[in-house]
C-alpha cells in the first residue's frame, strides 16, 4: 500500500519523506489555509521541491471554464502535480477535458460507489473516498472502500483508490486488508502508526540490561572505529 501525507505542512512532509515512508502528498484548500505564512503558490512550490511523488493540488473554482483555467495553471507547477477536482458535473466535464490533455486528476469528495464509478469513467487517475467524514455522520466509511475496491476489480479500471479522510491507524489496516492502493494520512495518524508499548518497554529493558556492560567497557562500538 502506498502512503501519501495529507498535509501542506512543510516540516511534517520533510520529516516523513526523510524516513522514506511517504510516496506522495495531498493538499486541499483547508490544509493550505492553515499554513498562512507565505503566498500559497510559493508554499506549494516549496512542497514540490521536496517531493518526487504525486502532489495533489485542488482547484477552488466550481464552474467548468474556471476549473479548466485553474487546473491548467496548477499542472504547470510540476511534472508530478495531480489536479484535484471535486465530484460535481462541472468537475467531471473538466476531468474529461484534462485527461485528454494528459493532466492527471484526483477526484475528491467521493462519498458513494456510483460517484467513484463516474469519476473512473471520466478518466480519473485517483478517486478519493472520504471515509472519516462518512463515519462522522454514522455511515460506515470502510464499507465504501470495500465496494469501490471490489467494483474496480470487476472491470479493467485503472483508476487508483486513494483512501482519504483517515482518522486513525486501524482504518489504515482495514483499508490495506481490502486492497486499497493508497491511503493519504494526516501526520498525527502516521505518528500513531509507529507506536507500540512493547517496543518502548523492549528498548528500556535492553538499555537497563546493558548498563553493567557499558560501565565496564564503555561504548563497545567505539572499539570498531
Ligand atoms: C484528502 O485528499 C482530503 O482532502 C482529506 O483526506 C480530507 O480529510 P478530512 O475529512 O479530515 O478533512
Amino acid at each position: 500500500m502506498k502512503f501519501f501525507i495529507d498535509s501542506a505542512n512543510i516540516p511534517m512532509i520533510e520529516k516523513f519523506i526523510d524516513m522514506g515512508i511517504v510516496d506522495g502528498v495531498t493538499t486541499n484548500p483547508s490544509l493550505l489555509a492553515k499554513e498562512g505564512a507565505s503566498h500559497p503558490i510559493d508554499h506549494l512550490k516549496k512542497i514540490l521541491e521536496l517531493v518526487t511523488g504525486p502532489v495533489s493540488i485542488e482547484v477552488v473554482a466550481t464552474d467548468y471554464e474556471n476549473m479548466l483555467k485553474e487546473a491548467r495553471s496548477i499542472a504547470k507547477l510540476g511534472k508530478n502535480v495531480v489536479v484535484k477536482l471535486p465530484m460535481t458535473k462541472d468537475g467531471m466535464h473538466a476531468l474529461h477535458t484534462l485527461s485528454k490533455e494528459g493532466i492527471k486528476v484526483n477526484v475528491t469528495l467521493i462519498f458513494s460507489a456510483n460517484q467513484a464509478l463516474i469519476a473512473a469513467k471520466a478518466g480519473a487517475t485517483y478517486v478519493s473516498p472520504f471515509i472519516g467524514r462518512l463515519d462522522d455522520i454514522s455511515f460506515n466509511g470502510m464499507d465504501l472502500i470495500r465496494d469501490i475496491v471490489q467494483i474496480f476489480k470487476n472491470y479493467p479500471i485503472k483508476t487508483e483508490v486513494l483512501v482519504a479522510s483517515v482518522r486513525n491507524p486501524v482504518q489504515v489496516i482495514d483499508a490495506a486488508k481490502l486492497g486499497a492502493g493508497i491511503a493519504t494520512l494526516p501526520p498525527d495518524v502516521l505518528d500513531k502508526m509507529f507506536m507500540h508499548p512493547l517496543t518502548d518497554i523492549g528498548i528500556s529493558r535492553f538499555l537497563a540490561d546493558w548498563k553493567g556492560v557499558e560501565q565496564k567497557y564503555g561504548n563497545i562500538f567505539d572499539s570498531l572505529k
